[in-house]
Order: C-alpha cells, then sequence, then structure tokens
C-alpha cells in the first residue's frame, strides 16, 4: 500500500509584530482580557506591499530543503486559504509562477479556517493514486487585511502567516486518515460580507469585516473538534492513549484546552502556539507543525492527529505518522 508522507515541513511570519500591549493604544482592550479570553499575546502583520502568495514563498523553500527536494520536484500545487492575492488567477498559480514552476496543476481550496487540511486531504489523494510524486501543499492567509481594526471583538484574535509541508509517496506509513466535514447551516456565525458574486460592485462597504458571533462559535468549535478527533481514532481503531501528539488549529487557547480535555490528552501533548502568532486561519496547523518538527518534539515515527474547524462551518482532521 501506497501512503502519502510528509517529507518536510516550512513556515513563514512576517516581521512585524503587533502586541497586546500595542492594541491597547489602538482599540478599548487590554492584555489581561486578550491573554485571558484567548491565549494570544501578539500576532504578524504582512507589510502593505505583501500579499498572501508571497508568505508561502519562504514556507515552501524551507519544505523543500527540509524534503530534500527542489522546485523542480514539485508536481502539484494545492493551497488552503480565505485571503487569496486575486479572485483569479489562482494563488496556487501565482506561486508557481513566483518559484519558476511550470505544467503541474495548482489550485486552492477555500475552507476558512480548515483550508489546510482540506488541502492536505486533496494532495493526499493524488499522492496515493499515482497522480503526484512531490505536493507542495501550503496553508497561508493574510486576515490583517480584512480585519476591522476598530472592532475589539475581531482584531485581537487574528494574524497573517504561512505553513508549508511536502507530500511524497512512501510504503511507510504516513497520512493513515483524513476527515473533512461540512454544515452550512452556520454560515451567519462567522463570514465576510463580500465577494465576487455579492455586493463586491458597491463603492461603499460599510461592513467589510469579519463577522462573528464568538459565544456561538466557540460552542459549536468545542464540540465538533472533539468530535472529529474521535472519528479519526476511531475509523483506525487507534486509542487516544496511542496519540504522541495533538496539533490543532491555533484558534483560541481555551477551545484547545477544551479539546484536549475531551481527548483525554494532557496539555503537554498538545502544540501550542497561538501565544505567538493569533488565529492565522488555513496557516495554523501548519504552522504549529514546522514549529514542533523544527524544536525537535515531534519526531519521525510519531503519532500526530491535526485538527481544524472554521468559518462554514468546516471541520477536518488528520491522523498521521510523521
Ligand atoms: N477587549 C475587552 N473586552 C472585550 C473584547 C476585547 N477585545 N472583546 C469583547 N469584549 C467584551 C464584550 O463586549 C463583553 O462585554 P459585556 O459583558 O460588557 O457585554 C465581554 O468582553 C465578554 O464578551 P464575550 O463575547 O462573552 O467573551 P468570550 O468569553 O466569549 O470571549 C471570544 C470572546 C474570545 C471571541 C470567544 O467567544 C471565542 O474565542 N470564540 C471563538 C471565536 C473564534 O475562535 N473565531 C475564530 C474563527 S473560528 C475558529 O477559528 C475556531
Amino acid at each position: 500500500m501506497i501512503y502519502s508522507r510528509i517529507a518536510g515541513t516550512g513556515r513563514y511570519l512576517p516581521e512585524r509584530v503587533l502586541t497586546n500591549a500595542d492594541l491597547e493604544k489602538m482599540v478599548d482592550t487590554s492584555d489581561e482580557w486578550i491573554r485571558t479570553r484567548t491565549g494570544v499575546e501578539r500576532r504578524h502583520i504582512a507589510a502593505d506591499e505583501q500579499s498572501t502568495s508571497d508568505l508561502c514563498l519562504e514556507a515552501a523553500r524551507q519544505a523543500f530543503d527540509a524534503a530534500g527536494v527542489t522546485k523542480d520536484d514539485v508536481d502539484l500545487i494545492v493551497v488552503g486559504t480565505t485571503t487569496p492575492d486575486l479572485l483569479f488567477p489562482n494563488i496556487g498559480t501565482l506561486i508557481q509562477e513566483k518559484l519558476d514552476i511550470h505544467g503541474c496543476p495548482a489550485f486552492s481550496v477555500e475552507a476558512a479556517c480548515t483550508g489546510f487540511l482540506y488541502a492536505l486531504s486533496t494532495a493526499d489523494k493524488f499522492v496515493r493514486a499515482g497522480e503526484a510524486k512531490c505536493a507542495l501543499v501550503v496553508g497561508a492567509e493574510i486576515l490583517s487585511k480584512i480585519v476591522d481594526w476598530k472592532d475589539r471583538t475581531t482584531c485581537v484574535l487574528f494574524g497573517d502567516g504561512a505553513g508549508a509541508v511536502i507530500l511524497q509517496p512512501s510504503e511507510e506509513q504516513g497520512i493513515i486518515s483524513t476527515h473533512l466535514g461540512a454544515d452550512g447551516q452556520y454560515k451567519d456565525l462567522l463570514y465576510y460580507p463580500y465577494g465576487a458574486s455579492k455586493e463586491l460592485h458597491k463603492t461603499h462597504l460599510p461592513d467589510a469585516k469579519i463577522m462573528m458571533k464568538g459565544n456561538e462559535v466557540f460552542k459549536v468549535a468545542v464540540k465538533t473538534l472533539g468530535g472529529v478527533a474521535e472519528e479519526a481514532l476511531r475509523k483506525n481503531n487507534i486509542d487516544k492513549g496511542a496519540l504522541d501528539w495533538l496539533v490543532p488549529h491555533q484558534a483560541n487557547l481555551r477551545i484547545i484546552q477544551a479539546t484536549a480535555k475531551r481527548l483525554g490528552l494532557p496539555m503537554e501533548k498538545v502544540i501550542l502556539t497561538v501565544q505567538d502568532h493569533g488565529n492565522t486561519s488555513a496557516a495554523s496547523v501548519p504552522l504549529a507543525f514546522d514549529v514542533a518538527v523544527r524544536d525537535g518534539r515531534i519526531q519521525r515515527g510519531q503519532l500526530v492527529l491535526m485538527e481544524a474547524f472554521g468559518g462554514g462551518f468546516t471541520w477536518g482532521s488528520a491522523l498521521l505518522r510523521y
């Protein structure tokens, strides 16, 4: 049996750092409120001239090096993002052009904070079907450009970044299974109200900001994340105790703690990076994964569960041996 296996990882965070103390000067908030309600301490903000595809480049190059491949080996590019540079060409092709890669399929999937897991699951199927031998899978986001910096209920939560992995075929176990889901009945709890076919033509965009019913998102997120994590273990007949690491979507410390508790996992087995970059949506899982691979916590052969939840709602998990 052929598996797809993560051969290398990379990440990029923009240079500019916005701390909770900086936010205290911008809106009526406090470091204490942000830390206790969300766990976030700082976030990285892209420069005006940077677009989401720019963030992907460094993450991709690091992943190439870690995997021992070059851009010429890449035969598939899949990007999870909700903040692409343009409506078209798709961001996969923009990354392709910037990396001087030609000819391979390149596309993006849009699933809000679950974008990376949707992208990983898609690329996994290409690799296992023998249709790709070196897939670049990226999760990237520049949320700072759609956040309303006067709205304290959302602006303290989000940040910018990119994370990437290279997937290659392997006879050894790699990605064991992925589990995706969605339920559009929750579309009004978390959304951005403008798009290509809806209202973009208007010259005044009074509501051009992320709309979120935070409390309700919180409740469904905790319930769903616990469920999708358990589904991955149950379908593979693997006990929770066998897990070495949980790499959750880095949205909010309290959501992560509640999910870990439901899984009976001690926080020492949970990779936590939300304090350093806030909620980077589709970038958050590969960012956290790369941090833990590079600092030596996640080792080859270990059993890892990734999971995410986002607007839609969408959700997903991936159980893998690194
Ligand atoms: N600073 C200070 N006070 C604030 C701030 C702020 N930044 N934001 C809201 N408040 C106030 C509110 O106005 C409210 O005041 P009131 O009691 O006088 O009315 C009070 O704090 C409590 O507000 P709540 O919304 O009840 O606070 P809660 O404990 O629910 O925390 C939060 C809010 C952090 C948004 C939480 O609901 C949450 O994390 N929800 C999940 C949202 C999320 O993660 N979304 C990301 C996308 S989905 C995903 O990635 C999972």
